[in-house]
């Protein structure tokens, strides 16, 4: 009798924490993700700063009650990549440009400039039809902010819709864009202050979604076709150089599976002391419910020039010696 009260007593509290959503040190593609608090995570066309040992993972915070007049950008932070604790609401913007409803602030990235001192945020800022298309800039003095409104421009002149960020292995750090009128995306170097870029390569391929990582001495580069919030299969490109000369595009994955559902948005290299393991991280939009978009992470197999985004399963990484272990048992 004792033991069974014991039993229903434990399968209650696992039942109600894994309800109030604890976190699991497991990565399940496309399920809900949580972070210490037990809340969505809430990071949606996100990107990763590394910074002093530490990992920041700043995005779209869409959750259903913050203010419709603003949009806002969240932070949170790990040691391992697997738990997520949330640092606040790192910024909480008023329509800075006279947008007019459905003003748009989406793929917010965070670089850390060593030469100034400062953490400088660049999203994509636009009006509720997309034609403003420009890129902002936010900065702070403390990478979770609060960060202030500085500007927005439009980089080299050119219409700028979806951003990504890199930062290679010399530390420069580059802005990537897409720019529909010149039929494909820019990858371009940001100047000492951060505040602005210059041209380093014109990839001529109308992708959205754009990821880059350096590996062993090549480029790889990841976008997605522009379909809206619809999936579709991703595709990259390698280059010896980042002014190339770049590749075709090929699929991450069978054209059929549309990326299993996600749509690129970085591409983290872990250089563990064992291994480097390169993160596919992506989005699994739901337009309807933006605030329950989900995250599609998962280990890309690399190597000779080659990308292969693997089906989804459930994994974890040390973030120390870079191996990832894969759950035995399925989903
Ligand atoms: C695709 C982009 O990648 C998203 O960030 C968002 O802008 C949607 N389009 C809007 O349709």
């Amino acid at each position: 009798m004792r033991r069974k009260l014991f039993a229903l007593v434990l399968s209650c509290v696992l039942a109600s924490s894994l309800a109030a959503g604890a976190q699991t040190g497991v990565v399940r593609p496309g399920d809900q993700w949580r972070d210490n608090h037990g809340r969505l995570i809430q990071a949606h066309g996100g990107g990763i700063t590394f910074w002093k040992g530490m990992y920041y993972w700043f995005g779209e915070d869409r959750s259903r009650d913050n203010d419709p007049a603003k949009r806002y950008v969240a932070c949170y932070s790990s040691r391992d990549l697997m738990h997520w604790r949330f640092c606040g609401k790192s910024l909480a913007l008023s329509d800075p440009e006279h947008l007019g409803p459905g003003w748009v602030l989406e793929r917010p990235k965070v670089f850390v400039n060593a030469s100034t001192g400062k953490f400088v945020l660049y999203a994509h800022l636009d009006d509720a039809h997309y034609s403003f298309a420009r890129v902002m800039v936010a900065v702070s003095n403390r990478i979770q902010g609060p960060y202030k409104y500085v500007k927005s421009y439009r980089p080299l002149g050119e219409e700028s819709r979806d951003i990504g960020q890199f930062v290679d292995d010399d530390g420069s750090a580059y802005l990537i864009f897409e720019s529909r009128p010149t039929h494909g995306f820019f990858i371009a170097r940001l100047t000492g202050d951060f505040m602005n870029v210059e041209k380093t390569c014109f990839l001529p391929a109308p992708l959205e979604g754009g990821a880059l990582v350096h590996l062993r001495g090549t480029y790889y580069v990841v976008g997605s076709h522009m379909t809206g919030w619809k999936p579709n299969p991703n595709v990259y490109a390698t280059a010896p150089a980042l002014t190339g000369p770049w590749t075709e595009f090929r699929t991450l994955a069978p054209a059929a599976a549309r990326n299993y559902g996600s749509q690129s948005t970085m591409l983290l290299k872990v250089a563990g002391s064992k291994v480097t393991t390169v993160i596919f991280m992506a989005d699994q939009w739901h337009p309807d419910a933006l605030w329950d978009s989900r995250y599609f992470w998962m280990p890309l197999e690399m190597g000779a020039g080659n990308m292969h985004l693997p089906p989804p399963r459930p994994w974890s990484i040390d973030a120390t010696t870079g191996e990832t272990i894969f759950s035995a048992a399925g989903r």
